[in-house]
């Protein structure tokens, strides 16, 4: 009997990488926020990896952190998208579509359009949009939650129906009698709810895996229910906490039983943000170069985070044994305990954030075999199907792919080879076309 294996994916963001400071990293090339060939060199890498998907987030607005930090979206994903699946042939894609700021009509056209074009590979990212920055854009003001998932599922419904609504045989094609389309197969959906309505019908023919995967970030209430009824991936938050993250993507699978589908349907991806080099010490100080210029900052908020007041003027002392000794992990900070193990040993403030105790997610750090056992130990421990790397500058994701991804191949925790030549068949989920049936 096959071994259950890891499922993994990266983050498509840039062109320089998820840290904010990636932009300064020397192997990134200032022009790689507007060059194509930047995006092509991480599908492809991610595609070597037999990655199942490349994640794109999209945040449609601007703010004051763009005087120092580039935006963390592609130019738009649905753009980029559409040169990336031409330049690859088996790596997924999700891109993220507001269902606040958009018609069905049109997601429902452009990401099938996108299935179709790269042979059934797309997924849609379905969030309800709330940042005010991102709302202004569309003349709006933040909505209400329940609205905005009122609205979210209306969207999903629909879209989901004008992706049914050309029938899977209704392409006849027959040039002797002059018929192209079986028109009874391609029918108007006629579909409408309090926010969003359609007639379709939508002439876009099924793709390799019928239709795109819907896909789900950020959990809460309303979020469960949304993924439990429609994903088949959910991009979970990413904690240093095995028990936590075992729990989400138990609740996960749970909504997903309540909505009358099989857990297994979805898949649960939490991220991971590895910190990479030939020894721990080279891997923390690839790191601290690039974040030379953000002591000032997170020199504080890592006193915070050990209940000890901190400045730059310490960047590059360790901490004294008095204040080791005062030194409290705050218990309302999921990072501050691994940042407290790493004090210590003796680091210095620096060093201790280029260890990555200040990212959002896991950051372990040191050649591939110390990134390698993490994944394996979290995979182990059962708290997701996938990991998300969050490759903090684009070079991360060559070096996982090239270093880290053959020893998890060699533990037998990763597959050697693509299983299929859809995003469905990577993920291991169903083929659906329409509505899901189950649900009324
Ligand atoms: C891993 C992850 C990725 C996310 N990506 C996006 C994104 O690309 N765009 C976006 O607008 N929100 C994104 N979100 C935010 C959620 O989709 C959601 O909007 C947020 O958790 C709360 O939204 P709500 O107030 O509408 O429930 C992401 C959340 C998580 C956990």
């Amino acid at each position: 009997m096959s071994q259950k294996t890891m499922l993994l994916s990266a983050t498509l963001s840039n062109g320089y990488g998820v840290q904010g400071q990636a932009w300064r990293a020397p192997e990134n090339h200032r022009s790689n926020f507007t060059d194509i060939d930047a995006q092509v060199k991480l599908a492809q890498a991610a595609e070597r990896g037999k990655f199942a998907f490349l994640f794109a987030p999209d945040f449609p607005g601007a703010g004051e952190e763009l005087a120092s930090q580039a935006p963390v979206s592609t130019l738009d994903p649905i753009v980029t998208l559409s040169v990336l699946a031409h330049q690859t042939t088996r790596v997924g894609f999700i891109a993220t579509g507001s269902t606040t700021f958009n018609e069905a009509y049109n997601l429902a056209r452009q990401f099938k359009a996108l299935d179709v074009l790269s042979r059934g590979r797309v997924g849609w990212n379905a969030v309800t949009t709330s940042a005010p920055n991102a709302v202004a854009n569309y003349g709006e003001r933040v909505r209400p939650r329940e609205q905005r998932y009122e609205r979210a599922h209306e969207m999903i419904q629909i879209v989901q129906a004008l992706w049914g609504s050309w029938g899977e045989d209704a392409w006849v094609h027959d040039v002797e009698t002059g018929q192209f389309l079986d028109m009874d197969q391609i029918q108007p959906i006629n579909l409408g709810g309090k926010h969003v309505a359609s007639r379709g019908p939508l002439a876009i023919p099924p793709s390799e895996q019928g239709q795109p995967v819907i896909a789900s970030a950020g959990g809460g209430e309303y979020g469960l229910g949304l993924a439990g009824r429609y994903a088949s991936v959910a991009v979970g938050s990413s904690t240093y906490d095995f028990d936590v993250t075992r729990r989400e993507r138990e609740m996960y699978r749970s909504a997903v039983r309540q909505a009358g589908r099989e857990a297994d349907e979805l898949k649960y991806f939490t991220g991971f943000m590895p910190v990479m080099g030939a020894t721990v010490e080279e891997a923390i100080g690839k790191r601290m170069q690039m974040d030379e210029h953000l002591a000032p900052q997170r020199v504080p908020v890592l006193g915070l985070m050990l209940g000890l007041s901190l400045d730059a003027s310490q960047a590059d002392e360790p901490l004294s044994a008095a204040q080791l000794e005062r030194a409290r992990a705050n218990p309302n900070d999921p990072r501050s305990a691994r940042a407290l193990e790493i004090a210590r040993q003796g680091w210095t403030p620096r060093e201790i954030l280029a260890h990555g105790v200040i990212d959002y997610a896991p950051s372990p750090v040191g050649p591939p075999e110390a990134i390698a056992d993490y994944l394996q130990e979290a995979f182990e421990a059962g708290i997701a199907d996938g990991f998300w790397l969050q490759q903090a500058t684009y070079a991360v994701a060559d070096e996982f792919v090239d270093e880290v991804v053959p020893i998890l191949q060699r533990r037998g925790l990763y597959h050697r080879d693509y299983r299929g030549a859809t995003l469905r068949e990577h993920l291991g989920v169903p083929r659906q076309y329409g509505q899901d049936p189950r649900l009324n």
